[in-house]
């Protein structure tokens, strides 16, 4: 795709056509692009949540602000910790609504990071567990933790692989209460594939390939946004690394 933008002109030329600057049309494009470049430019890895780094789009971190305080879960279910801030920043969260409880998943909690998080006020509404987020042992520590009545939201950050993501859902989603969520994150890998950064294969091999044959399984869940609490855009996109990643479990 070639596109030129004529400021002068407040003009924006996609593939010879001509669009307003201010379009939506032109809006979409220009944050489609954003996201990708952003992407390759690792903008997503230059904030922090209370003290510890949390590798997120702040649009995104507001969209996930806004289905917690919508759901009001006590249970946050999320693979994939890294340095913490996601788990400090869900906690956070559930600290301020007065309930909930955060189990962090990952395969290896680096010494500095579980340190870290140990030390952190946020720590007594966070469970973590080590160990590949699929391994039965891992899925069954995570199902006694779970108490009878518990409202559930899924967020899965760890590997994106098709693959992976796939086992995920097969192990978790049943887990997730009716009106909640799954958040499968980093579809953005499908849209960055062959750029830097992003090998070929991310076109078929990211978690979008894996929620669609998900859902192609599963009538009980649906491809559902949270809705926006407050929308007085002028009906703007999202900026997000989360595309085709918001699953809710239909009421029963
Ligand atoms: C993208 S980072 C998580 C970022 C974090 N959620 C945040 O928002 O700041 C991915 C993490 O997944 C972990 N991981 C990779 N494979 C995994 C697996 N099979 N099971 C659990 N965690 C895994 C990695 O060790 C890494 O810490």
């Amino acid at each position: 795709m070639k596109i030129s933008i004529d400021t002068d002109a407040s003009s924006l030329i996609i593939d010879g056509a001509a669009h307003d600057l201010h379009s939506r049309e032109a809006f979409a494009v220009i944050a489609d692009l954003w996201v990708k470049t952003g992407w390759v430019r690792k903008y997503s890895y230059g904030f922090s949540w209370l003290g510890r780094p949390i590798i997120q789009l702040p649009d995104d971190m507001l969209r996930i602000q806004e289905a917690i305080w919508q759901v009001q879960p006590d249970l946050i279910i999320e693979t994939g910790i890294a340095h913490g801030g996601s788990l400090i920043f869900y906690a956070s969260l559930m600290e301020m609504i007065g309930k909930g409880r955060v189990i962090g998943l990952d395969i290896d909690i680096r010494a500095h990071n579980r340190a870290a998080i140990e030390a952190h006020a946020m720590v007594k509404r966070i469970t973590m567990i080590e160990g590949s987020s699929v391994a039965a042992d891992v899925v069954a520590q995570v199902k006694a933790l779970i108490r009878p009545g518990d409202v559930v939201m899924l967020i899965l950050d760890s590997n994106h692989s098709r693959d992976h993501v796939a086992a995920e859902l097969a192990a978790y989603a049943d887990l997730v209460t009716p009106g909640s969520y799954i958040l499968s994150q980093d579809g953005v890998m499908q849209m960055v594939a062959g750029s830097p950064r992003a090998p070929a294969e991310w076109a078929d091999d990211n978690p979008i390939t894996a929620v669609r044959a998900f859902l192609a399984a599963r009538p009980d869940f649906e491809l559902a946004k949270p809705p926006r609490p407050f929308d007085e855009t002028l009906d703007t996109p999202d900026c997000s690394h989360h595309p085709v990643g918001w699953l809710r479990r239909k009421p029963a």
